[in-house]
């Protein structure tokens, strides 16, 4: 399975691509929102930072404007690694089609169903980005909803490929993977909670203690 990076903030991208564990980064308009820079400017530079997948998020409600748009920043942001994300709506469904057709890589988000991941992978998409945190927020169960997609798409051979997305915790992370999800994007402190647990500190601590105590330098 893969890890990508759930952010718009090139720092944080650096960094978990200088750790070696990351293979592409999904955003979406919060996250560009967030960082307050061109949209543009902002994915041709992540283009630059990681090798794997970037996914940009489309604007426009009609399918048509969407296809439009896609082809804009295509346009803009000349990467192989671009991946177009669409949400999931009949409208995106179309805009899918389309930009499969074009042979355009495509993620469709905002998942929330396996109904809505089945059409989504009819459609064309290269990905299906369904939301475990924010089911979770609604007292329902985002992995419960990774493993029936995963189980869905074994059965009937599909290629579409599951991001679980809208992680909260190291927890969701090791779920996701285990109910099957090929890629689990992730924000950067979920990253570093993973990277870090108190005896592998402590640990380290005693072996310097111990080797200075010794004299050894
Ligand atoms: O990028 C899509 C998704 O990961 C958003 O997560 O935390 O806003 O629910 P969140």
């Amino acid at each position: 399975m893969e890890l990508f990076l759930d952010t718009a903030n090139v720092e944080e991208i650096r960094h978990a691509a200088d750790m070696g564990v990351i293979c592409g980064v999904t955003t979406n308009p919060s996250l560009i929102a967030r960082e307050g820079r061109d949209f543009y400017e902002t994915v041709a530079e992540i283009t630059t930072i990681v090798d794997g997948p970037v996914s940009a998020e489309v604007m426009s409600e009609k399918g048509a404007d969407m296809v439009r748009e896609a082809q804009e920043i295509r346009k803009k942001i000349k990467s192989d690694n671009l991946v177009i994300k669409i949400p999931m709506t009949a409208e995106g469904l179309h805009a899918v089609r389309e930009l499969t057709r074009m042979g355009i890589r495509t993620n469709v988000t905002l998942v929330f169903s396996s109904a809505q991941a089945l059409l989504a992978a009819c459609a064309g998409a290269t990905y299906v980005s369904p939301f475990l945190g924010r089911l979770d927020d609604i007292g329902e169960s985002g992995l419960e909803l990774i493993r029936e997609i995963a189980s869905l798409f074994a059965v009937q051979h599909i290629g579409t490929k599951i991001i679980a997305a809208s992680i909260r915790t190291p927890g969701h992370v090791i779920g996701a993977a285990a109910a099957g999800a090929q890629v689990v994007t992730l924000p950067y402190k979920v990253l570093c909670q993973m990277v870090h647990h108190p005896l592998t500190d402590a640990g380290i601590e005693r072996f310097v203690k111990d080797w200075k105590a010794a004299g050894l330098s």
